[in-house]
């Protein structure tokens, strides 16, 4: 009888079940309830869910770099799975709120988290050279979804605009990305922010972007396929994994009259950094 070969695992520590119940090209995950000082920020992915994404595709000890770390979701996941983490965040308020956070974390960890490397630096991820960043082996991040925030229009937006505790869009910063009015131009900032980050990446480490398509004035932008199809240019674009929610409550858009649909999904895309197969 053939002897069974010893499961061999160079990417992480999940065992054969683990690794094959991530495969599944979409999943829910619903965000436990948030703080409230993370509350400030329009737009976070919920650090149990990056913990999946972290553990999936880096092993312990591991480095993983977010550069538009926002208040941090990134950085506490990487702490619970015990990977060193780098978050770059141009406002000021969310990276001190992402270092009280991850202090927090930290504390709450003890001893696990002591060796652990959390940093948030304030800065630019479009000017990288002056940050000093280490060779890193994955990056998990998510962009501005382009200038979404400054819509009027959208549900989230009012209840923000009613509530002195929550912000409605990130800063009045030029360097954000998502006070670029012009759609092609927003494509063009973040896909050089993105190919900027090679020379911190360790060749074969993957890059997973999280990213929704934009409506807007009655059209959809396709951000998430834009993205995909112009960093599939320099990075291998391997799949993509789709996050739904089933949380959220359906509003009546164009009830009677028109198709707009309640999107609940985000793209969550796959790339891998294999300079061999770029030109
Ligand atoms: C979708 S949010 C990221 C949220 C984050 N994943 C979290 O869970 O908190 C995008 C972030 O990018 C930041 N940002 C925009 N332009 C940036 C730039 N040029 N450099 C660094 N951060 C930037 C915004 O301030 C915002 O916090």
């Amino acid at each position: 009888m053939a002897k069974k070969r010893p499961f061999r695992n160079r990417l992480n520590d999940l065992s054969p079940k683990e690794w094959l119940k991530f495969q599944k090209s979409w999943f829910i995950h619903n965000p436990p309830p948030r703080r409230k000082d993370v509350m400030l920020h329009p737009a976070k992915f919920p650090e149990t869910m990056a913990q999946e994404f972290v553990e999936f595709f880096t092993k312990r000890g591991q480095t993983v770099l977010d550069p538009m770390v926002g208040t941090g979701s990134t950085l506490v996941a990487c702490l619970r799975a015990g990977r060193h983490s780098i978050g770059i965040e141009l406002n000021s308020t969310y990276a001190n709120i992402a270092r009280q956070i991850v202090a927090e974390e930290r504390d709450g960890l003890g001893e696990t988290a002591a060796e652990l490397r959390a940093e948030v630096v304030t800065g630019d991820a479009a000017q990288l050279s002056d940050l000093n960043l280490p060779i890193v082996d994955y990056v998990l991040t998510s962009p501005p979804y382009w200038d979404m925030l400054h819509s009027r229009g959208a549900e989230t937006q009012r209840t923000r605009r009613a509530s002195p505790d929550m912000d409605v869009i990130y800063s009045d910063d030029p360097a954000d990305l998502g006070n670029i009015p012009e759609y092609d131009k927003f494509i063009d900032r973040l896909v050089a922010v993105y190919v900027g980050l090679k020379p911190y990446i360790r060749p074969r480490a993957y890059l997973t972007i999280i990213v929704k398509n934009v409506k807007k004035g009655g059209r959809i932008y396709p951000l998430a396929w834009d993205l995909a199809r112009r960093l599939g240019e320099d990075y291998t674009l391997k799949d993509e994994r789709i996050w739904c929610q089933d949380d959220v409550r359906l509003a009546p858009y164009g009830l009677g009259s028109a198709w707009v649909s309640n999107t609940f999904h985000h793209y969550c895309l796959q790339f891998r950094y294999q300079p061999e197969m770029q030109d």
